[in-house]
């Protein structure tokens, strides 16, 4: 079993359609339709218990047959749920289109994630104090996402951010806030564009060298900052004194050899595995932690899926030793 983490965000239910091309505007393709559990809070809250972690996972439902529904796989899972129940606002829901490649167009109805209040994260405060780390995403009400934080570094908890989807105007509060980050390649050029002034297709971002991602990425002023990069693996990126018992201060890890069928969700899978790994990394170097994550995501794309894609820890063993 690992250390405590609590995570504060959202749940979806994923309505899905595959087809073989994204269809243009004013098109009309035929494709398989499905249904499942997402949203990156919750998504990100099942990596990490099925890496071992103990769970707290703060969000909001509606109180509908959806939000049942979530109640009873959050439970499944072995996470402990603090449910905002909401009786004005739907359980989120997500519309998401795949295609042959397995890439995504996903739209967002919030639903109650964005009634999450501050007032009920407030009254999680004690199993924000008790974790190792908290970790944050962009998908519900910001001044709750704000306050965890705030909370989290007031009792000296360990802070994360995975800022998905980019958003224009709530990272210039989070970001003082949190000790890692972990952006897409997207997210990464939306946050240099945003705080540091620095415009950067997020296409070019992947085939940049080493010491200048580095550069670019100590911009931000974040301690540490993950960048996820597909089939690119990822980067890391340490401020000065901040490497987690990591001798390099930057550094890639390639990504597994997979048979991608599905990325939804795999941003989630390495967040909520990296923040579940590092809570009971002990001796263990940052770098460790990062393959864990990778392997994690990895697996997750082979499957179709968000929530319910994420390997077990055992799996993970299993396929990678
Ligand atoms: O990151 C993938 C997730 O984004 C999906 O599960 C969907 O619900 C949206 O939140």
């Amino acid at each position: 079993m690992g250390g405590r983490v609590a995570i504060v965000g959202s749940y979806n239910q994923d309505f899905v359609w595959r087809t073989q091309q994204f269809p243009v505007p004013g098109e009309t393709r035929l494709g398989h339709f499905s249904t499942g559990p997402g949203g990156k809070g919750f998504n990100q809250a099942v990596a990490a218990a099925r890496q071992g972690g103990k769970v707290c996972f703060i969000a909001a439902l509606g109180r509908d047959a959806l939000g049942e529904n979530a109640a009873k796989l959050a439970q499944a899972e072995g996470i402990e749920a603090r449910w905002q129940w909401c009786d004005d606002a739907a359980t989120g829901n997500a519309a998401i289109v795949l295609d042959g490649r397995g890439q995504n167009l996903i739209i967002v109805g919030s639903g109650a994630n964005l009634a999450l209040s501050v007032a009920h994260v407030e009254a999680q405060g004690e199993a924000i104090a008790q974790a190792a780390i908290v970790l944050v995403q962009h998908e519900v009400c910001p001044e709750a996402t704000a306050r965890a934080l705030k909370l989290a570094r007031d009792a000296k908890v360990a802070t994360m951010l995975n800022p998905a989807p980019p958003l224009s105007d709530e990272d210039g509060r989070l970001l003082p806030l949190v000790d890692l980050i972990t952006p897409n390649e997207t997210e990464f050029a939306h946050l240099l564009a945003r705080h540091a002034g620095k415009t950067i297709e997020a296409s070019s971002i992947a085939a940049l060298d080493d010491a200048r991602l580095h550069a670019l990425a100590r911009q931000l002023g974040v301690p540490s900052v993950v960048m996820t990069l597909g089939s690119a693996g990822c980067f890391v990126s340490h401020g000065e004194g901040a490497r987690w018992r990591d001798e390099a201060p930057y550094y890639r890890v390639p990504a597994e050899a997979v048979r991608v069928r599905d990325t939804t969700g795999a941003g989630d899978a390495f967040s909520g595995s990296l923040a579940a790994a590092l809570a009971e990394l002990g001796e263990s170097s940052f770098q460790s932690a990062i393959v864990q994550a990778n392997r994690v995501a990895g697996l997750a794309t082979e499957r179709e899926g968000a929530a319910l894609a994420i390997p077990t820890r055992a799996e993970v063993m299993q396929r990678f030793g």
